[in-house]
């Protein structure tokens, strides 16, 4: 989704800018530009396409120092991928550039206001209306840039993270926040500031993030934070965690690759003095309720989009399971829609990578308002999500830069099942059943690794299928959250229609699509349900379907079976882990095949953060 990056100090600041905004391309985006102030005027290159498109446009115009200066990379809202629409935007004089994050409700109403005083729009976007707004607030004797700013967004409705250069005070940016993040990282005699620590981690590693409601002045040697009631607000820097590095490409052919390989490092980090064997349970100190706090509950509810609610259904199953609490996991861009019912029994749970998600946040929003108990479960420490819960997991997945999510998705389903053992063994999970799921949580990376050796048996299956044009996903109970995730994977980055399916639905009508042309990809746990998974298949070749199945157990051979991907056996509440990460590597060797961007597929950002 969007990003902003800005600098300002003695460095050269075009280039500074330009890496940052490589460094978020990650995030996907359609445009994007940079602006500085020079000679009393904003001068400002943009362009529709890569990051790499606008540096010779900046080269040739925006050569020479610049004490400060504001960039931004744009996912299209209001109005098309148009040099136009993008950022930064100025007022009609040229004195005031802006880059915005978010979305301004009520931009319609003040762009026929700016309009009808005699201003000059040339975009179509929201955003372009805050640098009219703040411009005329400095014309009507505003005392500072930061004053001008927060009265300006007095004026709108809607969400923000955004900086604002004056080309009449060169060498100063205001930045605020509002819905989306802001953070400021402090340098020797330099500052940055970014909608994501990505953008500056590799320049400093002390960080000041602003809060909702929070703007900031920042110089090269200063930054001082005020309220939007200008009350000062004192905020030291902090570290920022090993989640913000990293993003290279170490001699991986994509971001994909590295981070599927990165996984049995990143589950080894999330199990690090968590598990306890002696006492078959788990610590997670994160989450700030004692025993009889979580013994007193009556469900849970885990929330999340896209893959985090995949993770979140493998979550609520495994909870279910090992801690006989009732437990469910929903769509959260539904739940903030649904006004939902909030019981003071109920632990409810946020899960996201990026913690940015616009429909997990304001669904945590919307539950706590409501005065739910809501922990997260998320990647980015620092993150709004993390932040707004104040209490949780973190995964400790490190940094992830492939729009499709793996390690962080794994490890989402690896902390719920940590979650589901501790709160399990507070109940009825026996001491030795508690023994066994931590041993069993101690191999898994181990397991992984043995999984990602089978590289090239999972490409050339997934190249002897990249022709179809559509695909089944199909499991039963714990395979089901598996067979969705696998589907999303491989619609995700290849474009091929793939949909997910529970196995014993097939005959209640997807049935009649099986023939030669659809094959079908069967998750099978070695678990009770594996007779099911038989006849699923049968059902499958006895209509000339293929059959790619995916399992943990020993299969009958006599089982119709086209293709076999075989995964090492845990338990058969752990299974479900190792059985993801084969459909990883088949959508990426499928994507690989069919000559797709893997990291930065189509229509698609890493960060959702407009809702
Ligand atoms: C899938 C994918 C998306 C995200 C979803 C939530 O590979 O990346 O479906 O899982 O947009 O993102 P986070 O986890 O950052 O909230």
């Amino acid at each position: 989704m969007c990003g902003i990056v800005a600098y300002a100090g003695p460095g050269d600041t075009t280039a500074i800018l330009l890496e940052g905004l490589r460094r978020l391309e990650y995030r996907g985006y359609d445009s994007a530009g940079v602006a500085v102030a020079a000679r009393r005027k904003i001068k400002r290159v943009r362009v529709v396409g890569r990051v790499e498109e606008l540096t010779d446009p900046v080269g040739a115009d925006l050569t020479g120092s610049y004490p400060a200066g504001i960039a931004h990379t744009r996912w299209a809202s209001h109005g098309p991928a148009t040099t136009a629409n993008c950022h930064p935007h100025t007022d009609g004089s040229g004195r005031i550039a802006i880059a915005h994050n978010g979305i301004l409700d009520n931009a319609e109403q003040l762009r026929a206001e700016i309009t009808a005083a005699g201003g000059v729009l040339t975009s179509d976007t929201d955003s372009e209306v805050l640098a009219h707004l703040i411009a005329a607030q400095l014309e009507a004797g505003a005392e500072s840039l930061v004053a001008a700013t927060s009265a300006a967004l007095d004026r709108v409705r809607g969400t923000y993270g955004v900086v604002v250069l004056d080309a009449r005070e060169p060498d100063t940016i205001v930045a605020a926040r509002h819905g989306s993040p802001v953070v400021i990282g402090v340098g020797d005699g330099e500052m940055f500031i970014a909608s994501d620590p990505a953008a500056i981690a590799h320049h400093t590693r002390k960080v000041v993030y602003l809060d909702d409601g929070e703007l900031a002045t920042v110089t090269a040697g200063d930054y001082a934070t005020i309220t939007r009631d200008s009350r000062r607000t004192i905020k030291a820097p902090v570290e920022l965690t090993a989640a913000a590095e990293g993003y290279e490409l170490d001699g991986y052919p994509d971001f994909m690759t590295r981070e599927m390989h990165a996984q049995p490092e990143a589950m080894r980090r999330a199990l690090a003095g968590r598990l306890d064997p002696r006492w078959g349970t788990t610590r997670l100190d994160g989450i700030l309720l004692d025993a009889r706090e979580l013994r007193s509950l009556r469900r849970v509810t885990i929330f999340g989009c896209g893959s985090a609610y995949y993770a979140a259904e493998a979550g609520a199953l495994l909870i279910e399971q090992l801690a006989r609490i009732p437990a469910e996991a929903q769509p959260a861009s539904e739940l903030r829609y649904r006004n939902p019912v909030v019981d003071s029994d109920t632990l409810y749970i946020a899960v996201s990578q990026s913690g940015e998600t616009a429909d997990t946040l304001v669904a945590v929003e919307e539950l706590q308002r409501k005065g739910a108990r809501v922990i997260g479960c998320v990647n980015v420490v620092g993150s709004s999500i993390g932040r707004a819960c104040g209490q949780g997991m973190f995964l400790h997945a490190g940094p992830e830069v492939s729009v499709a999510s793996t390690k962080a998705v794994t490890n989402m389903t690896l902390s719920f099942a940590m979650l589901a053992v501790l709160l399990g063994r507070i109940r009825d999970l026996s001491p030795a059943d508690g023994a066994r799921l931590v041993a069993g949580l101690e191999k898994l990376p181990a397991q992984v690794e043995q999984i990602l050796a089978d590289d090239e048996h999972i490409a050339q299956i997934a190249r002897t299928y990249a022709n179809a044009s559509r695909m089944f996903f199909l499991g039963q109970v714990r395979g089901w959250p598996v067979a969705r995730e696998g589907a999303q994977k491989l619609k995700e980055i290849s474009y091929i229609h793939a949909e997910a399916y529970p196995g014993s639905e097939l005959k209640h009508g997807p049935l009649a699509l099986i023939d030669e042309s659809m094959p079908s990809v069967v998750v099978i746990p070695d678990d009770d349900v594996l007779e099911r998974n038989l006849s699923t298949i049968e059902q499958i070749a006895a209509r000339g379907g293929p059959v790619i199945a995916v399992t943990s157990a020993e299969l009958p051979k006599s089982a119709p079976i086209t293709h076999m991907i075989r995964v090492p056996h845990n338990s058969p509440e752990l299974d479900p882990i190792l059985l993801t990460i084969p459909l990883q590597m088949f959508a990426y060797h499928t994507a690989v095949a069919l000559g797709r961007d893997v990291d930065k597929p189509r229509n698609l950002a890493k960060s959702v953060t407009v809702a």
